[in-house]
């Protein structure tokens, strides 16, 4: 190949290059299925208060500190619109906790109230509230059990077992695998 040659073809290929890596990421983030969250397994656990009934309103969320063996896992309860995957119903009000730990590589998720405002910062326009991870953007949709929606995750975040007694909710074990903790 000629010099003059390399000068036309050098830059196609990087060019080329480009678009194919821009197109699979598109497809990573957007499009490539993800898996639900399903039926957890559970794990029991000490038992932990998070909550009294009708503490929260619905679309609040409330973080908490589960003991483990190897320290303390970050999680959250919410209070949802309706039943969700894993979640617990009492009477009209439900429940859904879940790890704050980002299944992509660990970082802490927050709970997004404002889909609309979220939509600049994360470029991802939802219906509803979300997690969201502030590392690579990556969301979670609490409706669909903690199932990853947006970004690079694509496992879903690990969820806690709730149980009510009296007037008060507790956290009484976690789902396995704990990802990313515990592989998978
Ligand atoms: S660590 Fe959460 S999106 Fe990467």
């Amino acid at each position: 190949m000629k010099r003059r040659d390399l000068v036309f073809y050098l830059p196609v290929a990087v060019a080329g290059g480009f678009f194919a890596w821009f197109g699979v990421r598109t497809y990573n983030l957007r499009f490539r299925p993800r898996p639900e969250a399903g039926t957890p397994t559970w794990k029991a656990g000490p038992r932990v208060a998070v909550a009294r009934l009708g503490e929260l309103g619905v679309w609040q969320a409330r973080p908490f500190l589960y003991p483990l063996p190897l320290g303390e896992l970050k999680a959250f309860l919410l209070r949802l619109p309706e039943p969700a995957p894993g979640g617990l119903s009492v009477g009209e009000e439900h429940y859904l906790a879940l790890s704050r730990i980002c299944t992509h590589q660990g970082c802490t998720v927050n709970f997004v109230p404002d889909p609309e405002a979220a939509s600049l910062l994360y470029n991802f326009r939802y219906e509803r509230p979300f997690l969201g991870c502030p590392c690579h953007f990556g969301a979670f949709d609490p409706l669909l059990g903690g199932k990853a929606v947006y970004g690079p995750p694509r496992f879903p975040l690990p969820r806690l077992r709730l149980e009510a007694e009296g007037e008060t909710l507790y956290a009484t074990g976690h789902e396995v695998p704990l990802r990313p903790m515990e592989g998978g």
